[in-house]
């Protein structure tokens, strides 16, 4: 069993045994999710797409005007890892940074440090695929700037909490009568041998394994159209999968009562990006490309 807490905990220049760790209540992370967050994996001691997730965290800080020196991040996620005993091991590193504390008042206060929240876990990526996943529809009550990758995911978690209490893996998001995106993953269809997805926009986050599945179609002669499918197409498609760091890229069996597919039949592009995915994965895990 992999452990559920950190055993450290990062937070500005210190690191902290993860039972010590502590915030004030008056960071505006706590009381407001005025903070931004990343999650990204390092295996066999070395981040899969770390400089994404940092160029990521570093735009949706400008974004919401925090202003942060990420550079100094890396450094900084090293001192934890060795902290964490985690050096040269498969971890997941969770990190947040906040407006910092102030009193409570809704506009930016004129002064305040940003607040530097991080952890790692062991995190062993499972291979693609190990469960047949099932999902249900929803409607997509969240706000308007879901490519922000904020802290304040009510949206979100209310949704898959929904959706585990229907035994689902995931919650897809309808808005309009479109599917956008699921509670923290990005979704894909595939119809007549074309992949589709929503364009990333305002309306969703546009995952770094989201756009490692665009680069991939393209290596591998796959059409893909970055298109939102409509709500009464989604029985029609012939394959849905997910994307997601910890997700990676799993195929959808179950869409409220539909099935794209019987017992372990995988549809054959779904199978074809994982595929080529785990290729990659291993090719820069083991040093061979960065
Ligand atoms: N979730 N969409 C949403 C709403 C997400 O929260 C996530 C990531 C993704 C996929 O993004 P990426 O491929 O960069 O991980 C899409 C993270 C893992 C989480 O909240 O834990």
């Amino acid at each position: 069993m992999l452990p559920a807490y950190p055993t450290k905990v990062f937070i500005n220049d210190e690191i902290f045994d993860y039972q010590n760790a502590k915030i004030s209540v008056f960071d505006r992370g706590f009381l407001f999710g005025d903070s931004i967050y990343e999650v990204m994996v390092q295996i066999n001691g070395r981040f899969f797409y770390g400089k994404e997730h940092l160029d990521r965290l570093s735009d949706c800080l400008q974004k919401i005007n925090i202003d942060f020196a990420i550079k100094t991040v890396p450094q900084k996620i090293e001192n934890l890892i060795r902290a964490s005993n985690l050096q040269e091991k498969d971890c997941l590193v969770y990190i947040q940074v906040t407006r910092g504390i102030a009193p409570r008042k809704h506009a930016f206060p004129r002064t305040s440090s940003p607040t530097l929240m991080m952890y790692s876990l062991p995190f062993v990526l499972p291979d693609v695929n190990e469960k047949h996943i099932s999902t249900v529809t929803m409607q997509d009550q969240r706000w308007h700037r879901c490519d922000i990758k904020t802290t304040s995911l009510l949206g979100n978690v209310m949704a898959n909490n929904d959706a585990s209490k229907q035994n689902a893996y995931e919650a897809v998001f309808i808005r309009d009568g479109r599917i956008t995106e699921a509670s923290h993953c990005n979704i894909f269809f595939v119809k007549d041998n074309i992949v589709f997805t929503h364009p990333a926009d305002e309306f969703i986050l546009d995952g770094i394994t989201r756009q490692l599945v665009v680069r991939l179609c393209d290596d591998l002669g796959i059409k893909l159209k970055e298109i939102a499918v409509r709500q009464e197409q989604l029985i029609e498609m012939d394959e849905a999968f997910l994307t997601g760091t910890t997700t990676q890229i799993a195929s959808v069996r179950q869409l409220n009562e539909h099935f794209y597919y019987q017992n372990e039949e995988i549809g054959p592009i779904t199978k074809k990006l994982q595929k080529a995915f785990l290729e990659l994965k291993k090719k820069i895990t083991e040093g061979i490309i960065h």
